[in-house]
């Protein structure tokens, strides 16, 4: 995604029509950076297999593209639903899970709380301030964990609405214990919780049960991590047959379209490559705390995703220094708490090995 800069405000007006909330918000910070090793968005390093990439097209090409999707990517849901042992009645299947984010928070923020910890995925925070939901942020622990008794306290004390929690934590790849997440959970009452677990199949945790356990729960799920398949946009969510047909009420119609439906039909017959990939990344972020364990400036955080974040003294200057060694890393360092940070996506061993010597030059 770029970001176009706003025309300055005292020379060119905005429309009054515009709401006051998307004028003031600033547009998503991102700006792609070209260099030959892309470690700044989580994504895998790895393409969809080749064959399976090969299988796609051909199907791809034995479909119409001239008649719409299904209404709401009934099939899909279905497929999916064999594959997580879910009720197709409860799966939403959407463009990428961001879209769901948005939609939950017109389901249950618009006018209402949408309640999170802080530091958190910007995209919570963003849509509740875009959608003008009343948004409440409690600091994690010093340790990243969940704020547990404190998060009771603001779900008893604010209206309800929507709660985020994130396992594993994005952006500091930080996993709680079972039980933390479980206390947190059954305080909500009639809140909606979403447990988004875009990076699961990195931490080994997986929530189904403890959603499949209440109405208003919902886990969130990407195919753009672990599958590799960041490209096409597809996320969907696991939820209550009830929850998940009020959702659907909010989702475009035909919003997912052939192409990617065929896509990842086929990634669905084939998900063998998926827990193997996702066991490198295991494998490839502990050689790669082990090496930058004794950095003389830099410190890595512990994390059980497919990132990690660094803790250095000036990010400016250590993602310039990334930078000029053909690596581009995220800064995260103006989030309250992770002050010198930056995080980085764990990548091929070839790209990891670039990462470190590049960190053991840093001077
Ligand atoms: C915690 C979290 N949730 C959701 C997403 C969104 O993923 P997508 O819209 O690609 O499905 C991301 C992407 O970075 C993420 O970090």
């Amino acid at each position: 995604m770029t970001t176009e800069p706003l025309p300055p405000s005292a020379t060119v007006p905005d429309p009054a029509g515009v709401r006051p909330a998307i004028r003031a918000v600033p547009a998503y910070p991102f700006t792609p950076v070209d260099v030959p090793i892309k470690l700044d968005q989580n994504e895998s390093p790895y393409d969809f297999p080749a064959d399976l990439k090969a299988l796609a097209t051909a199907r791809m090409l034995a479909r119409p593209w001239n008649r719409y999707p299904d209404l709401h990517a009934e099939t899909l849901g279905a497929r999916i639903a064999a594959y997580e042992n879910w009720d197709p009645a409860g799966v939403v299947v959407t463009p990428g899970s961001n879209v769901l984010i948005k939609l939950l928070t017109e389901l249950a923020g618009i006018g209402q709380t949408v309640l999170t910890v802080s530091p958190t995925f910007s995209v919570y925070t963003l849509e509740a301030q875009l959608l003008g939901a009343r948004l409440v942020q409690v600091p994690l622990q010093a340790d990243f964990s969940l704020p547990v008794a404190d998060l009771q306290k603001a779900l008893r004390e604010n209206p309800p609405g929507v709660l985020y929690i994130t396992e594993p934590h994005a952006p500091t790849g930080h996993v709680d214990t079972e039980a933390a997440v479980r206390e947190v959970v059954e305080a909500a009452g009639d809140w909606v919780v979403v447990l988004d677990e875009a990076y699961h199949q990195y931490s080994g945790t997986d929530y189904r049960a403890l959603v499949r356990a209440g109405e208003n729960r919902l886990s969130l799920r990407t195919l753009s991590k672990a599958w590799g398949l960041a490209g096409l946009r597809l996320g969907y969510a696991l939820a209550s047959p009830r929850l998940a047909a009020h959702l659907r009420k909010l989702v475009p119609a035909f919003n997912v379209g052939v192409l990617a439906e065929t896509a990842l039909e086929v990634a669905l017959e084939h998900p063998g490559y998926v827990q193997e990939r996702a066991a490198e990344v295991q494998r490839e972020r502990e050689r790669l705390f082990a090496a930058l364990r004794d950095h003389p400036t830099w410190r890595v955080l512990p994390s059980r995703s497919n990132f990690y974040l660094l803790r250095t003294p000036d990010a400016e200057a250590a993602y310039r220094h990334l930078l000029s060694h053909g690596i581009v890393v995220r800064r995260q360092d103006r989030l309250p708490g992770l002050e010198g940070c930056l995080r980085v996506a764990v990548g091929t061993p070839a790209e990891n090995d670039a990462l470190i010597e590049a960190a053991w030059a840093f001077r």
